[in-house]
């Protein structure tokens, strides 16, 4: 008997990384998986993960979640899956980087959309199909960024998005509780996932520079994230709405 025992949850980003660690916790605690991604073989590649730990998943790919009528349709058909939606876990991103003052205006409103309007999009359409099932949670993956200025690399328009998911996060559930829905933010700190291990390779003093604002001096291993979120989706958390819970080794902490 796992946690999420006959929960349908949407998790976004499925194609790699965190998303795909999710797709597997979330599934290992009996939840019914949606797996959306731009990425077709990367989403393909976690659902046969996904079938192979004995779990299910429908594979919902390639879609660009920038793209609002892109999210509307993908909205529906994730609803239609399984005939409805328990908890939609927000994780997809996509961010630019670069300092001040030459951080250029389309690099700004990549990273909003990338990291600002998808949450949006997936949660407003979706939404209606929490309400139909009486209710439901939505977990939105900020960052550290959106509590604390980070150095490395220099991050103007990540720490304005994601302190913008932070405030959209306690909006959500002032909304959603008249509707029996929960919203809650986890904010990562610096997590090593097979593609950041991979771009960071054996370059010691980048690494040292991101993990040196943790009080533990390491990065997260990708399930020390996602079983704080397996939690926060599952009945235990009822009481649970309107907060963010940082999981970064206590870079916020000082
Ligand atoms: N890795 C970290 O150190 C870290 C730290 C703090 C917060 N986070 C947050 O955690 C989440 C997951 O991070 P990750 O490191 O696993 O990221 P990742 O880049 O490895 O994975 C993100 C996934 O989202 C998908 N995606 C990106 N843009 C998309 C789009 N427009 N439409 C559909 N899918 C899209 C990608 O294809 C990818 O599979 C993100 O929200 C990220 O901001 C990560």
């Amino acid at each position: 008997m796992g946690i999420l025992d006959k929960k349908v949850v949407l998790v976004t980003g499925t194609g790699g990384g965190m998303g795909r660690v999710a797709a597997l916790v979330f599934a290992r605690e009996g939840a019914r998986i949606v797996g959306v991604d731009i990425q077709d073989d990367g989403n393909a590649e976690t659902a046969e993960l996904v079938h192979r730990a004995g779990g299910e998943m429908t594979n919902i790919a390639p879609v660009d979640l920038t793209d609002q009528e892109q999210v509307h349709r993908m909205a529906d058909a994730a609803a239609g899956a399984y005939g409805g939606l328990d908890v939609v876990y927000n994780n997809a991103a996509m961010q630019r980087f670069g300092a001040m003052p030459d951080f250029s205006v389309e690099d700004w409103h990549a990273t909003v959309a990338g990291e600002l309007d998808i949450p949006f999009f997936v949660s407003k359409y979706t939404w209606p199909h929490l309400v139909r099932r009486g209710g439901g949670v939505i977990i939105n993956v900020a960052s550290e960024a959106g509590l604390i200025a980070g150095s490395t690399p220099p991050m103007v328009a990540h720490t304005a998005a994601n302190a913008g998911v932070i405030g959209m996060t306690r909006q959500l559930a002032l909304e959603g509780a008249p509707h029996n829905i929960r919203a809650v933010a986890i904010s990562p700190g610096p997590v090593l996932t097979p593609a950041s291990d991979r771009d960071l390779g054996d370059n010691q003093t980048m690494r040292d520079a991101i993990t040196s604002k943790t009080l533990l001096k390491r990065f997260a291993r990708p399930e020390e994230i996602i079983e704080l979120a397996a939690f926060l989706a599952s009945d235990r958390a009822s009481f649970i709405t309107g907060a963010n819970y940082p999981v970064d080794g206590g870079a916020s902490a000082w």
